[in-house]
């Protein structure tokens, strides 16, 4: 089933895309030329709440460069997240804590180019990467500053309590903030390894505790990951501000991310057991992309019996 959305997008190229002046072919591959302004409006976090409001799921797919941010955003997708992930995926490191901001900042730059470039409407996150948020709320400030100044909308950062005041204080200064409880990859070896977070009575009362200090700090949208997919949707009933958005959390948050190469089924490791490979019957990376939004929006992924915990 195709889910109809109600900001519809435009088909990339738009089917009125002025072809007579493309832009030149190059052996590298190339953007389409700047197109007419596209149907959906710029997605903003007005309008994020206006989705939460009717019950419609918030869909994210992480991106890392400007072509695959553009085919993120015609396929539907609303918010695209510049992720640490990167660190992994694109930089082979073993973990996502050697990440620097530098990195963030030019990956973060090619993602915001290749949505300017083809008008691209989606919501972009910057994820802050290990150390650059730690110290003080003004290194945080200026870590924030370096990801806006390279396009980012919103600012990501891990952490539960004893990130409340920096998240204040980014918000105050007027940059939205979203918050990521549960598995927290930056601090995966204080954790013991990639395992499911809340799962007894204490850890679960202490990460909705967390929740709700990041909603009253302002945090405006929270990352779960690999949370039970009842405590998940639990704070998600009491985060009415923040949207929740899931991975491995179930799908009783307000909406659902995945890392783009684990969807497209080119993880070079083992795939986690919340991913779903969205190229199986696809013909195109685009394709995959929209039937993931498809697949979030009519509660289709995740299947609980077989992506949550
Ligand atoms: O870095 C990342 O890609 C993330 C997602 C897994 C949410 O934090």
């Amino acid at each position: 089933m195709h889910y109809s959305p109600a900001f519809s997008f435009t088909a990339w190229p738009a089917p009125d895309h002025d072809m007579s002046n493309p832009t030149p072919a190059t052996p590298y591959g190339t953007l389409p030329a700047a197109s007419p302004l596209p149907a959906r409006k710029p997605v903003s976090l007005p309008r994020l709440a206006e989705l939460r409001e009717r019950g419609e799921k918030i869909t994210m797919l992480t991106a890392y460069d400007a072509t695959f941010a553009a085919v993120a955003d015609a396929a539907g997708v609303e918010c695209i997240l510049v992720g640490d992930s990167l660190g992994m995926v694109c930089q082979g490191l073993a973990s996502t804590a050697g990440v620097t901001l530098e990195t963030m900042a030019y990956h973060v730059e090619s993602v915001a180019r290749g949505l300017r470039r083809v008008q691209g409407t989606a919501w972009l996150l910057g994820d802050l990467p290990f150390g650059s948020y730690h110290e003080s709320k003004e290194q945080a400030m200026r870590s924030a500053a370096q990801l806006v100044h390279a396009g980012a909308h919103m600012i990501k950062l891990e952490g539960g309590d004893w990130t409340a005041d920096t998240v204040r204080f980014l918000v105050e200064r007027g940059i939205p903030v979203c918050a990521h409880l549960g598995l927290t990859p930056q601090t995966v070896h204080a954790l013991g390894g990639y395992r499911v977070q809340g799962r007894d009575d204490q850890a679960a009362l202490t990460l909705k505790r967390h929740a709700l200090e990041l909603q009253d700090a302002g945090a405006t949208m929270l990352v779960l990951e690999m949370v039970p997919a009842a405590l998940a949707a639990e704070i998600t009933q009491q985060l009415p501000r923040c949207h929740t958005i899931g991975i491995g959390a179930g799908k009783g948050t307000a909406g659902q991310v995945l890392v783009m190469h684990d969807m497209l089924g080119i993880n070079l490791g083992k795939n986690p057991k919340f991913v779903r490979n969205f190229m199986d019957g696809a013909s195109s990376v685009r394709e995959a992309m929209a039937n993931f939004v498809s697949a979030v929006k009519s509660g289709q992924f995740p299947d609980d019996s077989l992506h949550a915990w």
